[in-house]
C-alpha cells in the first residue's frame, strides 16, 4: 500500500467504524430528521420498480432496502460491515418482507468479485457511500459500472464539498475557531478529508459528480442536492413536520429548487440518478 492510499481508504477502518454506529438511528427522532428520510423514500419510490433486481451497496440497516422490498423489488444487500447487514436482516425479517431479498453480502464496494458482471437493473448507493471510498472511488464507479445491466441506472448520494459547512456551523460552531485541525481548507479547496477519528471522506462540487460520473460512461438523467434550500434549518421543523399542508409546500419549494445554480451546491448531498452507457 502507497503512503497515499494509507492515508485516505482503508477498508478495515471504515468498516470498524460502522461496526460501532447504529445507522438506523440517523433519521430517527426530530422533525428534521422526519423531513430528510421522507425526501430519501420520495426519490426509492420514483425509481425502484416492481421486479427489478436491485443492488443496494452500503445498505447500513437496511431502512431503505425495506422501502425496496416493500415496492416489489428485488433486493441484493451488501455492505462492508457485518453489524449493519445484520441489523438490516433483522428489520427485515421482522417486518416479514425477507421474500424479496436476493442475498446479504459483506463486500467492499472498491473490488467486489462476489458479484458477476450485468446483474443488476439499478445499483442505489445511497448515504454517502462514494464518498466513504475517498481516493478508491474511481475503483467502485468501476465495479458498480460492471455489475448493472447494460443501460442499467444508478441512484447515488454523495457529500456536497461546500454544504457540509452549513452543518459544522450548526452542530459544531467551535471547530470554526479551529479551521486548520479540521482541515476546513483543504475540504474548501478540494474536497479531501483524509483519515479523521472515523473515515476518510471525498466530498463533490455538483459539476466535479457530474464529469466523475460521465467520465465513468454513465448518462446523467438527474443531479440535485437533497436536503436543498432548508438543509440545516433543523429546529423549525418540531412545528410543521405533524401538518401536511406545511410539509408539502417543503417537499414542493425543495424539489423545485433543488438542481438550480446557487443552490444546488449548498445542500447537504448530491443525488444523479445516471444510466450505463
Ligand atoms: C451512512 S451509512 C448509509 C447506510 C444506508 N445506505 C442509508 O442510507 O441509510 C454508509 C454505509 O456504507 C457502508 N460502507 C462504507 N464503505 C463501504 C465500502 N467500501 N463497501 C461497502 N460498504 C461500505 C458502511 O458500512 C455503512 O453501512
Amino acid at each position: 500500500m502507497t503512503e497515499w492510499e494509507n492515508r485516505y481508504y482503508d477498508s478495515e477502518k471504515i468498516k470498524n467504524t460502522f461496526e460501532r454506529l447504529d445507522e438506523w438511528k440517523r433519521f430517527e427522532g426530530s422533525g428534521y430528521n422526519k423531513f430528510v428520510l421522507e425526501l430519501h423514500l420520495r426519490e426509492v419510490r420514483r425509481h425502484v420498480k416492481k421486479g427489478q433486481r436491485v443492488l443496494d451497496l452500503g445498505c447500513g440497516p437496511g431502512r431503505f432496502s425495506m422501502e425496496m422490498l416493500k415496492l416489489g423489488a428485488r433486493v441484493m444487500l451488501a455492505d462492508i460491515s457485518p453489524k449493519q447487514l445484520g441489523i438490516a436482516k433483522r428489520k427485515i425479517e421482522k417486518a416479514k418482507l425477507g421474500k424479496g431479498v436476493e442475498g446479504y453480502h459483506v463486500l467492499d464496494a472498491t473490488n467486489m468479485p462476489e458479484i458477476d458482471d450485468s446483474q443488476y437493473d439499478l445499483v442505489v448507493a445511497y448515504g454517502g457511500l462514494l464518498s466513504f471510498v475517498a481516493n478508491k472511488r474511481h475503483d467502485a464507479i468501476k465495479e458498480i459500472r460492471r455489475v448493472l445491466k447494460p443501460r442499467g441506472h444508478l441512484l447515488a448520494e454523495v457529500m456536497c464539498q461546500y454544504g457540509v459547512f452549513r452543518e459544522v456551523l450548526v452542530e459544531a460552531p467551535e471547530m470554526f475557531k479551529e479551521p486548520a485541525k479540521y482541515n476546513f481548507w483543504e475540504v474548501l479547496e478540494t474536497g479531501e478529508q483524509p483519515w479523521s477519528k472515523f473515515w476518510a471522506l471525498h466530498f463533490y462540487t455538483a459539476d466535479e459528480f457530474n464529469v466523475f460520473l460521465a467520465d465513468n460512461e454513465f448518462a446523467v438523467k438527474e443531479l440535485f442536492s437533497m436536503p436543498s434550500i432548508f438543509y440545516a434549518h433543523k429546529e423549525p421543523f418540531g412545528k410543521i413536520i405533524r401538518s401536511k399542508k406545511a410539509m408539502e409546500s417543503v417537499y414542493r419549494i425543495e424539489e423545485h429548487v433543488r438542481d438550480k445554480p446557487g443552490i444546488i451546491d449548498a445542500g447537504q448531498y448530491l443525488i444523479a440518478y445516471a444510466r450505463k452507457n
